[in-house]
């Protein structure tokens, strides 16, 4: 373990310890690939840095653990203008101010102005013993700097709020997982700290089982009828955007509320614009005689 990267401060089997094995959820389908990593990430006390096609479950995955593991679940959405500070704590000094000239509240208690950010709570439960799954999804979103801001907190799991002098520590790591779109390069130093998965989009046999989760009843011809159709369309070269688990769940509920037969989808793509999001696709795809495409290819 290289100096300064403070696993040492809270050794990884604390985090392990008495957790269950997870193999996702009776509603969150998880090849063995992936059962595995996030075993591992767990056993190790490493974030799971998870990447992949949009669509393909890797928000949902945070919550699966923890429903999987049976711990709460602490979510950071990361939009383009987030610090790394605001996981820990924020300062509202306007609240502050407008107390002191509005309120009756005892300004002098600074404590009462600091609210936790979600990377602050969870080492907060976390120094009391409480293991929480903290979601810090879209990485990717906040500029070049913040995951790097991130790493010193992440390593030693604790940290000081300045204003008040309070030291919150965790004394068991929580299970962090980051998920990222690949829209920027993450640094080498947060590589380096994490457990990397790449979600590979599914193939049949998966998507099947997925597709049941969200429609427990469909048909069994119609849904084979639409993953067929489904993966002609995604083998499409020609595609910019190709559509994905969530659009594909989504079109499963379109036939099945339209009555769409299973045959007739062989020859057509109905509601097209559920799985195509760009004009030039949809523009292409008319174009398909697809009932050629079927005897062609399948
Ligand atoms: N393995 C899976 N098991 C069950 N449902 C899944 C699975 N993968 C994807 N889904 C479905 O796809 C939807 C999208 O998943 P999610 O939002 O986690 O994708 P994402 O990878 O985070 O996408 P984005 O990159 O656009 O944020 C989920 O709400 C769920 O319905
Ligand atoms: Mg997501």
């Amino acid at each position: 373990m290289g100096a300064g990267d403070g696993m040492s401060a809270i050794p990884p089997s604390v985090s392990a310890r008495s957790l269950p094995r997870w193999a996702g959820t009776p509603t969150y389908i998880a090849g063995e690939d992936l059962q595995s990593t996030v075993n591992v990430a767990v056993a190790l006390g490493r974030p799971l840095l998870v990447k992949g096609e949009p669509g393909t479950g890797k928000t949902l995955l945070a919550q699966a653990i923890s429903e999987g593991l049976g711990l709460p679940i602490l979510t950071w959405h990361v939009k383009s203008t987030t610090r790394a500070q605001d996981g820990l704590y924020l300062y509202d000094t306007v609240a502050r101010l407008n107390d002191s000239r509005f309120g009756d509240r005892d300004v002098r208690d600074i404590a009462q102005y600091i609210k936790l950010g979600p990377l602050g709570q969870a080492f907060e439960r976390a120094q009391n013993g409480e293991r929480v799954v903290l979601l810090i999804d879209e990485i990717d979103k906040a500029d070049l700097e913040f995951p790097n801001d991130l790493l010193h907190e992440l390593d030693a799991m604790r940290f000081v709020i300045a204003e008040t002098g309070r030291t919150v520590a965790a004394t068991v790591r929580p299970i962090v997982v980051i998920t990222s779109n690949a829209e920027k390069e993450l640094p080498d130093a947060f590589l380096r700290r994490c457990v990397f998965h790449y979600i590979e989009f599914p193939d049949e046999a998966l998507l099947t089982q997925i597709c049941r989760v969200h429609h427990p009843d469909v048909d069994d011809n119609l849904l084979a009828a639409a993953l067929r159709q489904f993966m002609r369309v995604r083998s499409l070269p020609e595609l910019r955007k190709k559509p994905s688990t969530s659009e594909l769940i989504d079109w499963v509920a379109g036939l099945r509320m339209a009555g769409i037969a299973a045959d007739k989808l062989e020859t057509a793509l109905p509601f097209a614009g559920v799985l195509l999001k760009q004009e030039r696709d949809t523009q292409k795809v008319a174009k398909i005689d697809f009932a050629k495409l079927a005897q062609r290819r399948f």
